[in-house]
């Protein structure tokens, strides 16, 4: 990393910790077999995949047939989804999800009302992007086979209450998927039973963990059809040869983050409200999403007369990684999808940066960037 790197983007990706490296170096260099050959090296492999599954269970309190690796958050969510709804279909054909979702999850929808028959509710949600859960007992009707509500919000923190949510999909039949690839590592999992869902996705990227390595919690007996196609790895639920060395990767950085969250709360709370302060004192700039009820280390906001690309890009002249929640980086112009929902007029969601902390955070770098932000808001107006 440059040293002058400020990294407050900590909610696209994090640093694999040097333990979880550790643990995985022997799986690339020694124990390489592939887990289905029935000889002896791809014996020792599946034995390896057997305890990572084990020690996977173990941290979520489940059983270790409840878990199937993935390759991240997008295939959990993709599994989850079109799995279930393909699944139940002939049961019914009502979906119902909420507009602040991730891609990941948003766009399954949309694919599964434009090119397979399912209508699709999506929830309401407040100023501040959480979802109503009384609105989910009125949408709910005897054609709904399906609720995904994601725990916490990527963009903006935002945590839903999802345990109330899927406490009304429990009582009235219907199965609950929620995204939880921001919350784990964040905010504290007990056990998976505290979700009340069905389906939960896990993401290893987010908490110190390998990328290309996931998981998705699948309450038995429920068993989703499959998406890849191919061999019966994963119990006929995920066909391809399994990365053994991603998936001791995920154990690790799950017993090590999941109960005791890496991101500590104290301080990044107190950092995040210095920054929101800082933000907040400049003319026109407004937070977005809940102060209170949102992960510790998420803050986000909105800055009038000014937008989104030119902030990144004066962001990252200083040295500042920091995200702008819309696909800018793309080169597109579209503004979040998360604020629009929220009712944020089009050319303010456009002019959207979100800060996200981090292990590796310091007072310093708050300092810093409470400093820069006045400075590089008052250049981009003038120029404008
Ligand atoms: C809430 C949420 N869901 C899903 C994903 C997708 O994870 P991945 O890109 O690792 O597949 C992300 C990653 O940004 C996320 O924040």
């Amino acid at each position: 990393m440059n040293s002058r790197a400020i990294y407050f983007d900590y909610n696209a990706t994090t640093p694999v910790d040097r333990a979880v490296l550790e643990e995985m170096r022997p799986y690339q260099e020694e124990i390489w077999g592939n887990p289905s050959s029935v000889h002896q090296i791809g014996r020792r492999a599946r034995a390896c995949l057997d305890e990572a599954r084990d020690r996977v269970s173990k941290v979520l309190i489940a059983k270790p047939s409840e878990v199937v690796f993935t390759s991240g958050g997008t295939e959990s969510n993709n599994l989850a989804i079109f799995g279930t709804a393909r699944l139940l279909r002939g049961k019914g054909r009502h979906l119902i999800t909420s507009p602040v979702e991730h891609h990941a999850v948003l766009h399954c929808f949309d694919y599964l009302e434009k090119k397979e028959g399912f209508r699709v509710t999506r929830l309401p949600v407040d100023r501040d992007g959480m979802v109503d859960p009384e609105s989910v007992k009125t949408a709910i009707t005897p054609e709904t086979i399906l609720v995904s509500v994601m725990a916490a919000n990527n963009e903006t923190g935002m945590l839903q209450p999802v345990r109330e949510i899927g406490n009304t999909c429990r009582e009235r039949g219907v199965l609950f998927h929620t995204d939880a690839a921001q919350w784990f590592g964040k905010q504290s999992v007990p056990d998976i039973g505290f979700f009340n869902a069905d389906l939960v996705s896990i993401c290893a990227h987010k908490f110190h963990g390998p990328k290309g390595a996931g998981a998705l919690y699948i309450r038995s007996p429920l068993l989703p059809d499959p998406i890849l196609f191919g061999g019966g790895h994963e119990n006929e639920r995920r066909a391809g040869t399994e990365n053994l060395a991603a998936t001791i990767g995920l154990a690790r950085a799950m017993e090590m983050f999941v109960a005791n969250p890496v991101f500590a709360q104290d301080s990044l709370r107190e950092w995040t409200e210095r920054l929101a302060k800082a933000a907040e004192a400049i003319p026109g700039v407004e937070v977005r999403g809940s102060r209170h009820h949102r992960l510790a280390n998420t803050i986000a906001f909105t800055v009038e007369n000014a937008d989104s690309i030119a902030l990144m890009a004066s962001l990252d002249l200083e040295g500042v990684c920091a995200s702008s929640g819309s696909a800018c980086s793309a080169g597109s112009l579209e503004p979040s999808h998360v604020l629009s929902a929220m009712g944020v007029p089009r050319d303010l969601a456009n002019s959207f940066v979100r800060f996200s902390l981090g292990r590796g955070t310091t007072a310093d770098e708050i300092t810093a960037v409470e400093n820069l932000l006045p400075r590089i808001v008052g250049v981009l107006r003038a120029a404008r």
